[in-house]
Parts: structure tokens; sequence; C-alpha cells
């Protein structure tokens, strides 16, 4: 026996886990455009919002202009998530500065224009930028921003009629509630397929549906352009074989092709259809945020389609829903294991084993990217140029082979 009694617990693992402002994972997730809301949820009120242990007041402008500022205004410090949105900026509730998009004060009720221009008060600020439905904020040293990255999923200019729309994860739709918890260990949990077999599978007996509770399955890892990915190989009972990838793209996006897939007719390379985002909000919290590409009908986002991991609310019943304890000790799901690996896991008590080759391929990643950022290099991922920012392939789809094609192809990356 190994006593509990005395022991310590060693600090989280800092250098991958924290985020703060001057971490090094921190400084990482900040050299990329990061989600912070969808577009639809800028109205007429501003919105306190936290990422990155950051807070920032996002808000449109009545001319249609997107700002992201310090919460505190500039003159006596009051929270702008109190003001008002104007034609021009947003105008704090207290003495009635207001503030530009940029940050610039603009206004100053109280006083002269001259003393106003003599001023020159700027709100601290972060750039902004509106992509397939989400709303993203740049973090980084000011002129480091790279372009933001046109994944082949999310081109509009992919070859097949969709339209990009903007969706919270757990809250439109759904995979998985996990949310108090550390961001790391939600998103390496996209590159762990045995906890499909076990937690999702033997454990709670019902969580997934079609192909991916068939058969007999293989698994395998390899790096990625963009970050890592799992390879399941499945021999369904059918005699068709799946081939699966799930992939996480550095720094924190990744790709998880439809759970719902039937494995009845063959195809090649069906794609995820939702490019998500786990944002860390503070070490403890994370969130998700999704761009899904919605198939078009007649001009129209098809109106009985849903987002390929969407049913997870259907097929696991109350995993999107209040459980009782009772319950959720019966039936574990995402949220309990991540979560249950305390607000942030510890590093130092783990022993990996070769079923974890994700998780470490994924770190080992991670790391290089903090050194390249403290040799002043680019980290992964980092898109400056143009003429190559144009449906970037990303790896993650599920394919179907038939007995046929199986017996004559072996796993290759294309497959
Ligand atoms: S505190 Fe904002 S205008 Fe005075
Ligand atoms: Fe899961």
């Amino acid at each position: 026996m190994k006593s509990a009694y005395g022991r310590q617990t060693p600090a989280p693992d800092y250098e991958l886990t924290c985020v703060e402002p001057g971490s090094p994972m921190g400084e990482l997730m900040r050299r990329y455009w990061q989600p912070v809301c969808t577009s639809d949820e800028l109205r007429d009120l501003p919105r306190k919002e936290k990422l990155l242990c950051e807070e920032v007041i996002v808000f449109r402008d009545k001319r249609g202009r997107v700002g992201a500022l310090d919460p505190h205004c500039a003159h006596r410090g009051t929270s702008l998530e109190w003001g008002r949105i104007e034609e021009e900026g947003l105008r704090c509730c207290y003495h009635g500065w207001l503030y530009d998009t940029e940050g610039r004060c603009i206004e100053m009720p109280c006083e002269t224009a001259e003393f106003r221009q003599a001023m020159d008060v700027w709100q601290p600020a972060y750039p902004t930028h509106e992509y397939g439905g989400l709303v993203f904020v740049y973090m980084g040293p000011p002129g480091t921003e790279p372009l933001f990255p046109r994944f082949d999923i999310i081109d509009p200019d992919r070859g097949e009629d969709i339209v990009l729309r903007g969706m919270r994860l757990w809250g439109d739709y759904a995979v998985g509630m996990v949310r108090d918890c550390n961001w790391l260990q939600h998103w390496e949990n996209i590159v762990d397929p045995y906890h499909l077999l076990m937690l999702h599978q033997r454990i709670s007996g019902d969580q997934f549906d079609g192909a991916l509770t068939q058969g007999k399955t293989d698994i395998g890892w390899e790096k990625t352009p963009l970050g890592v990915r799992y390879n399941v190989i499945k021999d369904l009972p059918s005699g068709n074989r799946m081939v699966r990838h799930a992939e996480c793209i550095v720094p924190n996006m990744f790709i998880i092709p439809s759970i719902r897939e039937p494995g009845t007719s063959p195809k090649r390379k069906e794609r995820g259809t939702e490019l998500s985002w786990a944002v860390p909000i503070d070490n403890e919290h994370v969130r998700g945020l999704s761009i899904v590409a919605w198939p078009l009908e007649n001009g129209a986002p098809k109106p009985d389609w849903k987002p390929g991991t969407d049913t997870i609310a259907d097929i696991r019943p109350g995993s999107f829903l209040k459980r009782s304890y009772e319950e959720r000790q019966r039936k574990p799901d995402d949220l309990e294991a991540q979560e249950g690996q305390r607000p942030i896991a510890i590093h130092a008590l783990e022993n990996l084993a070769h079923s974890d080759t994700g998780v470490v391929i994924l770190r080992r990643l991670l790391r290089e990217q903090l050194q390249r950022i403290e040799q002043g290099l680019d980290p992964i991922n980092t898109v400056r140029d143009p003429s190559s920012n144009k449906r970037i392939p990303t790896g993650a789809w599920n394919t179907i082979l038939s007995p046929a094609e199986a017996a004559v192809l072996s796993y290759s990356e294309d497959l």
C-alpha cells in the first residue's frame, strides 16, 4: 500500500496550463485571434467577457464597428459594462466620456473640447475581427496580428453551398458540458480516443451511436501540419471499414467529425462541419465557441440539419442537463471525467501510458511553440501570407470503405 497520509500535491504544470498575461502559455494563446462571443450576441448593450484571465468589454457601435476595451473607464474607473452604446462608440455611465472602438476618448461632456484634445485619453483596447459569425480579439503584442486562418472547412470558398454560423458549444449545441476546469484538460481530450471506448461505451454504456460503438478498433496518432490527430480504424460488423480522425489544431482549436456516422455507405473524407475553440476564461474555466459550416438549401440554411456533434444531448440523455449526483456517478460523462481531474490537472502526479500518446505529442508540440515565442519566432499556424491563406487543409474526417476497398487499401494518411 502507498499510504495517502501526508501526501503533498505538487503545483500544476504552470507552463502549459496557466494563461494569465505574461505566462508562457498565456503569451502563446495571445499570438492567435481568440473568439470572445458570437456576432449576433453584440446587440444594444455592451458585454463583459473574460478570456485568458482578462476582462474585456465588447460592443458594436451603432455604425456596426466592434470594439474590445479594458473594462475600467480611463476617467475614474467605472466599469464600461454599464455604458451606453451610441453611434460613435461606448459612453461611460458615470460622467459620459465617449470611447470609439479603438479606445480613443472622443467626448468629455463635462469638459471643454480644448481640454479633451489636450488630454488625449485612450482607453486600453484590443483589435477585433469578425469571421464566420464569431467575434475575435487579438490580445498579443501590438502589430503582431496574423491573418485570420482560412481553414478548408470554414473557407466560404470551399466549393460547397454553406453559410458560416458562429455558435456556442454547450449553449447552442453540445459536445459534453465540460466548463469548470483548465482548458488543456478539455482540449487534449479530443486526441484521447480510448476514453470513447471506456467512458462513453463500456462504463456509461450508451453514450454514442452508430459506427463509433461497433466493431474492433485500432488506434493510432500522428502529427499533422496543424497539430495532432488520432487515427481510429474500425472494422464494422457489416464488413465496411471506418477510418476516423479528430484533430487538435495548435494552440486551442479542434475539429471533431460527425459522431453520428452510421458507417453504412462508403464515403471518403467526410470532414467535420465545425471548427471549435476551447478558450480559457481563466485557469480553471473554459468556454467553447465554434464556426459551423451550415449547408444551404435553395439559398437558405437547411432547416432540418444539425452540426455533426450536435445530438449528444439526444443520444446521451441528460448529458446536457443538470443530473442528480447518483445519475452522474452511475453514468459519468465528459464533465465528470474532465472536471474530476481537478480544476487544473496535476501533470506531476500522472502516470502517462501508451494510450496517452496523443496527449504526449500535443504537450510536446505546445512546449515547442513556447520556445519559438521565446526565440522571437512565429509559432505554428501563424498565417501572414495572404496568397497561402486559402482552404488550409485540416485533418479530421470520417471515411467509410466498402469491404472490397478495405481489402486492397491499407491505412494511409489520405484515408
Ligand atoms: S468614470 Fe467614466 S466618465 Fe467618469
Ligand atoms: Fe468525450
